[in-house]
C-alpha cells in the first residue's frame, strides 16, 4: 500500500484564505442579499497597465508566426527580463545583482514554498509571528516544523519569533540558533517595516551563524520613506547569506497573470555548495518557466511609460491604505501599517478574538478582513485589512465599520 507524506496530516484546517472564503461563501448563501464588500486576501482589483497590454498583445502576435514562435523558454527566465530585473530593480538603486542571479518563476508565493527542496530537513526554522502561512505550512509539508501544538497554535520545532507592538512588530534575532530565517518587509500581515539597522543586525546573526535569510520583499513597491531599504541586498553582507523573493503580483497586478522572481547570489554557499547551483538544479528539473507572453508583460513594466502607470495604480492602492488607517483611527481603533504596505493591521476593540471580530464585521458591517490570529498565536486580537480594493468600495466598507462601531 502507497505510503502518503504523513506530514499533511498534522497541518491544523485548511489554508487560511480557503477557510476566510468559506465562511463569507457560507454567509453569502444564507444572506443572498448581503452586499459583501471583501478587504481580506491581498488580490490587485486594477486592471493590466495598458503598457503590459501592448506589450502581452504584441507576442501573442509573434507567437502566431513561424519568425515569432517560442516553445520552452529558458527555465530560469528570457535574458530580456532577467536583464530588465537586474537593471532596473537593482543596479539603479545601486545594488549589483547580475542576470544569472534572476530566476524568474510563476510566483513568489510557489517559489517561498519550493525553496525549502534545497534544504535539508533537520534544519531549525524561525518565522515571524504574525506570519504569512506559507512559510510555515510548506516546512510542516517537508517535515521541519515537528508537532503541531493545539494549545499554542504552534509546532514545536519551529522557532517562533512575536512581532507585536511592543517591538513595532519587526522581530530580532532570536538567542537560539535558527538555520532558516524567513524575514517579509514590507510585512505581511501587519505592514511594518524594518529599518536598515534592524535588516544589519539580521545580516551580521545570518554570516556569524552560517543561516540562510529567506527574504520576502513582494510588497517592496509601497515603500514610501526614502531611506527604507528596498532590498536585503542593500544590506553589507546579504550576498553571503540573503535570498530575496521578489513579485510583479501588487507591483503590475499580476495575481492573475504570475509572474515573480528569486534572487539567489553566486556568493551564497553553504556546506560548500552554491545555493544558486542547486536552485538552478531545482528549478530546471521541476519547472519549465513562466510563459513568453507574460514575461513580455513583465518587461513592459521597466519602460518609461510602464513605470509611470503602474505607479499610478501603486498611488491608487495606497490612498486607499491612507483612507483606511485614517478612516478607523477616527473611529477610535488602533491601526499599524499602511504606510509602506498595502496591509492596515486593526486591534480589534476591547481586546475581542479575532475570529469574533471578523464574524461580527461580516454580519453587521457585510465587509470581509482577515483574522490575525490565522497567521500565528501572536495575531490574536488584531485584524488585517487590505489596500488592494475598489476606491469606492474601500471608503464605503470604512464607512460601514465605523456606524457598526
Ligand atoms: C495575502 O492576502 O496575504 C496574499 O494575497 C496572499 C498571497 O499573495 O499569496
Amino acid at each position: 500500500m502507497v505510503k502518503v507524506n504523513e506530514n499533511y496530516g498534522k497541518l491544523p484546517g485548511s489554508y487560511l484564505f480557503s477557510e476566510v472564503a468559506r465562511r463569507i461563501a457560507a454567509y453569502t448563501a444564507a444572506h443572498p442579499e448581503a452586499n459583501i464588500i471583501k478587504l481580506s486576501i491581498g488580490d490587485v482589483t486594477r486592471p493590466l497597465a495598458p503598457a503590459v497590454i501592448e506589450a502581452m498583445h504584441q507576442a501573442v502576435e509573434e507567437m502566431g508566426t513561424f519568425e515569432g514562435f517560442h516553445g520552452y523558454g529558458p527555465e530560469q527566465g528570457y535574458p530580456f527580463l532577467r536583464e530588465a530585473i537586474a537593471q532596473f530593480d537593482y543596479r539603479e538603486r545601486g545594488v549589483d545583482i547580475k542576470p544569472e542571479e534572476i530566476f524568474v518563476s510563476d510566483g513568489a508565493k510557489s517559489d517561498c514554498g519550493n525553496i525549502g527542496d534545497i534544504f535539508g530537513v533537520d534544519n531549525k526554522v524561525a518565522v515571524c509571528d504574525p506570519v504569512y502561512p506559507v512559510y510555515v505550512d510548506t516546512n510542516a509539508m517537508a517535515g521541519r516544523a515537528g508537532e503541531y501544538q493545539e494549545e499554542t497554535g504552534r509546532w514545536s520545532n519551529l522557532i517562533y519569533m512575536p512581532c507585536v507592538e511592543e517591538n513595532g512588530f519587526a522581530p530580532v534575532p532570536p538567542k537560539e540558533r535558527a538555520d532558516i530565517i524567513y524575514l517579509c518587509f514590507p510585512n505581511n500581515p501587519t505592514g511594518s517595516m524594518a529599518t536598515r539597522e534592524q535588516l544589519q543586525q539580521w545580516v551580521d546573526y545570518a554570516n556569524a551563524n552560517g543561516s540562510v535569510i529567506l527574504y520576502d520583499s513582494a510588497y517592496e513597491a509601497f515603500i514610501t520613506g526614502p531611506d527604507i531599504p528596498h532590498s536585503i541586498f542593500e544590506i553589507e553582507g546579504a550576498r553571503t547569506c540573503a535570498i530575496e523573493f521578489r513579485s510583479f503580483s501588487k507591483t503590475a497586478g499580476f495575481t492573475g497573470n504570475r509572474c515573480a522572481y528569486t534572487v539567489v547570489p553566486m556568493e551564497l554557499e553553504r556546506s560548500g555548495v552554491k545555493l544558486n547551483a542547486m536552485w538552478n538544479r531545482r528549478q530546471t528539473t521541476k519547472f519549465n518557466g513562466v510563459p513568453y507572453v507574460v514575461q513580455r508583460g513583465a518587461a513592459a513594466i521597466y519602460t518609461p511609460q510602464g513605470r509611470q502607470q503602474i505607479m499610478e495604480s501603486i498611488s491608487y492602492y495606497q490612498r486607499n491604505a491612507q483612507v483606511i488607517r485614517e478612516g478607523l483611527t477616527q473611529a477610535g481603533l488602533e491601526c499599524f501599517g499602511g504606510v509602506n504596505a498595502p496591509y492596515i493591521w486593526l486591534k480589534t476593540p476591547d481586546r475581542m478574538g479575532s475570529w469574533d471580530f471578523f464574524d461580527l464585521v461580516l454580519d453587521r458591517a457585510n465587509v470581509a478582513i482577515t483574522p490575525g490570529v490565522g497567521f500565528g498565536p501572536s495575531g490574536e486580537g488584531y485584524v488585517r485589512l487590505t489596500a488592494f480594493g475598489d476606491a469606492q468600495a474601500t471608503c464605503q466598507a470604512v464607512e460601514r465599520i465605523r456606524k457598526m462601531l
